[in-house]
């Protein structure tokens, strides 16, 4: 499940945040091999080069020296996005999760529904405590892991709105909040299609807005989500690395294209503060500035 950083198409992205900074890697990686170093020091230069050992003969049938390994830029590299990879795990699991998510996962299983991924589920925890959010969106019920974990960071007077098109993921969206305490007061429940419930919504009332639905329309979701939140306010954006297949140029399907898309108005909309949080699938994340 969880994909390697995120590495958007293009080399050149308009606005200020100028050049995609992956354009500054090389191309072609070179594979220089392991220099070989005598463990007791260097040995002795030759006229075009080190020299290896040789016996009282000249020949070279002594035994040879040990020699260590030095790794080169290769095995740096290899052992840095092995590092990022163990980093990544501790990452996901940093924060567990109590009986109340885990039985949301488990109906969210039986239902064929996705949740939000267990580092996503911290990471929306922290964004609507650290924001104070106490008006919150979220684009997609589902099984409510994502309405609960959104809702324990919020201040006690707030309020959440979750929009789905399936009334049946909104019951299990209101089991799992009940089982986490969370009364019918804190949330408010819109039946019916995202871009046809946004367009009600207020401009600029909302802390913090979670998208988490048609993944399709994310792009109509990021431009009603940046018109609902207040300055200082917060959109995430939930599986935008799609399990890496954003990555694959030769993916050219809507759903691909469609999160592309997204990925790079965020990145260059001069009113946005982005951050790419790799949790999960990818928690794409933009404050509104100003
Ligand atoms: C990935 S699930 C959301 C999971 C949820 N965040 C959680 O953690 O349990 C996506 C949800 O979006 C709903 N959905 C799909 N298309 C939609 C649309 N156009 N408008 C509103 N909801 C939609 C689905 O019914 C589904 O419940």
């Amino acid at each position: 499940m969880p994909t390697g950083p995120l590495r958007l198409p293009s080399t050149t992205f308009p606005g200020r945040r100028g050049p995609d900074p992956a354009a500054d890697e090389p191309t072609t990686t070179p594979h220089p091999l392991p220099r070989l170093v005598p463990a007791d020091g260097p040995a002795p230069l030759g006229p075009s080069g080190p020299v290896g050992p040789s016996g009282p003969d000249g020949s070279d049938d002594v035994e040879p020296p040990t020699t260590t390994v030095v790794p080169g830029p290769s095995d740096d590299a290899a052992d840095d996005a092995g590092e990022r990879e163990r980093l990544r795990t501790r990452a996901e699991r940093f924060s567990p999760e109590d009986e109340v998510l885990a039985a949301a996962r488990e109906r969210a299983a039986e239902h064929g529904i996705v949740p939000v991924g267990v580092g996503a589920a911290a990471a929306l925890t922290f964004l609507a405590s650290a924001g104070r959010a106490r008006a919150v969106v979220e684009i997609g019920s589902g099984a409510g892991v994502g309405t609960v974990s959104l809702l324990r960071g919020m201040p006690r007077e707030g309020l959440l709105t979750s929009i789905d098109t399936e009334v049946s993921h909104q019951r299990l969206t209101r089991i799992t909040c009940a089982e986490a305490g969370f009364g019918s007061g804190r949330v408010r429940m819109i039946t019916g299609r995202a871009l046809e419930v946004l367009p009600r919504l207020s401009d600029g009332a909302y802390d913090l807005v979670l998208v988490d639905a048609a993944t399709v329309e994310y792009p109509l979701y990021l431009a009603e989500a940046v018109r609902l939140l207040r300055p200082g306010g917060v959109v995430a954006l939930d599986n935008v690395c799609w399990t890496g297949r954003i990555t694959d140029p030769a993916r050219r399907d809507a759903v691909s294209a469609a999160l592309r898309e997204t990925v790079r108005a965020v990145r260059t909309d001069e009113r946005l503060a982005p951050l790419l949080l790799p949790v999960s699938d990818g928690l794409l994340c933009a404050s509104l500035l100003g």
